[in-house]
């Protein structure tokens, strides 16, 4: 944030802020091609894949990462796993096929599907790594012979990945990242230009990566950050380092969700988020009491969302351990005056 402030005033001795300098300027280019290169290398991507910085948001990435797999007359594969991957199916239905190949509806979102199988005439297969809203997780990946394209929004440098798995991987900015504004895809260059369709150039990512990233104006100012926040990832350890830290919170927070009788967890066990723990109050009599025990305490933003209810803890790459112990100590403090 400091570093970011600081470029905000002035850019390396430019004489020009961050926000004022062209993005054909030396200093720029050098800062995009830094933030694409640090990317790959911080996740650990494998050569032949390109990164490219959009605009649109992930929801954009519904709609793009469709366009470019999908062949003229051909289909999709989804696994629905909540509100962003219906969200994907649909957008994708704006172009062709679409086979849901599973889905957690039956139960609001609460399990990951398992035990499906992937069509092999679908010309990709698309999921939700990890499901926001209801926090559940992708703790494996499925072996899969067709393209995979997985939206990673909500847990991308949270944890290590076998990048090779993957053909596309997309996530907005503005959760592990940086601000909002930014879409990082990671393409793997072989599978781009199949689809027999012309694709708007805006849309195109064969063209975007060509281009560096810098077909036109990117967003240049998420972009920086990223590259910050990129340079903190690396300095902290990596994400192998991310993933440990990541690990200690969620278990600090589900370890109190289960042993404290007041609470009740959301979701599948086996498929809780590390990013985004869901709970509810197992006696709602107790909540004016409990509301005002968190919020008392300096913790904010963990109301559920409206299709879930209850509580949700989002713990971002940013939120320190010590944030979680917050929270947890709130919940102990209810169960006390219980
Ligand atoms: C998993 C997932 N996909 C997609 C989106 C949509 O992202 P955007 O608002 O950048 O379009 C979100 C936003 O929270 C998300 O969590």
């Amino acid at each position: 944030m400091r570093k970011a402030s600081e470029a905000c005033i002035e850019y390396n001795n430019s004489g020009l802020s961050i926000l004022e300098m062209s993005h054909r300027s030396k200093d720029y280019i050098e800062v995009m091609d830094k933030a694409r290169q640090l990317a790959l290398d911080v996740l650990g991507v494998p050569s032949g894949y390109t990164a490219v910085y959009l605009g649109g948001g992930a929801s954009l990435g519904f709609y793009i990462t469709a366009i470019n797999m999908m062949k003229q007359g051909g289909k999709g594969a989804y696994l629905n796993t909540g509100a962003w991957a219906n969200k994907a199916i649909k957008e994708a239905k704006k172009l062709g096929g679409v086979d849901v190949v599973a889905s957690s509806e039956d139960k609001n979102f609460n399990y990951v599907p398992k035990g499906y199988s992937i069509p092999s005439d679908a010309d990709f297969f698309h999921i939700t790594t990890n499901n926001t809203i209801f926090g559940t997780q992708m703790h494996d990946i499925p072996d899969c012979n067709i393209p995979l394209i997985a939206d990673m929004s909500s847990d991308i440098f949270s944890k290590e990945i076998d990048a090779s798995k993957f053909d596309i991987i997309y996530a907005g900015a503005q959760k592990n990242l940086g601000p909002a504004g930014a879409t990082l895809y990671f393409v793997k260059d072989e599978v781009l230009g199949k689809t027999g369709r012309d694709i708007p150039s805006m849309l195109d990512l064969q063209i975007h990566a060509s281009k560096d990233s810098m077909f036109n104006t990117p967003p240049a100012f998420p972009v920086f950050v990223a590259m910050l926040n990129l340079e903190w990832m690396r300095d902290f350890g990596g994400v192998a380092a991310i993933e440990k830290r990541n690990e200690a919170k969620s278990s600090l927070l589900y370890g109190e969700i289960d042993s404290n009788p007041l609470f009740k967890g959301v979701t599948a066990v086996e498929d809780r988020s590390h990013m985004n723990a869901t709970f509810v109050l197992n006696d709602e009599s107790l909540t004016d009491r409990w509301n005002g025990l968190w919020t008392d305490a300096g913790v904010s933003g963990i109301k559920g969302h409206r299709s879930v209810g209850g509580y949700r803890a989002s713990m971002y790459n940013a939120l320190p351990l010590e944030s979680v112990q917050v929270l947890v100590d709130c919940m102990k403090e209810l169960e006390r005056g219980a």
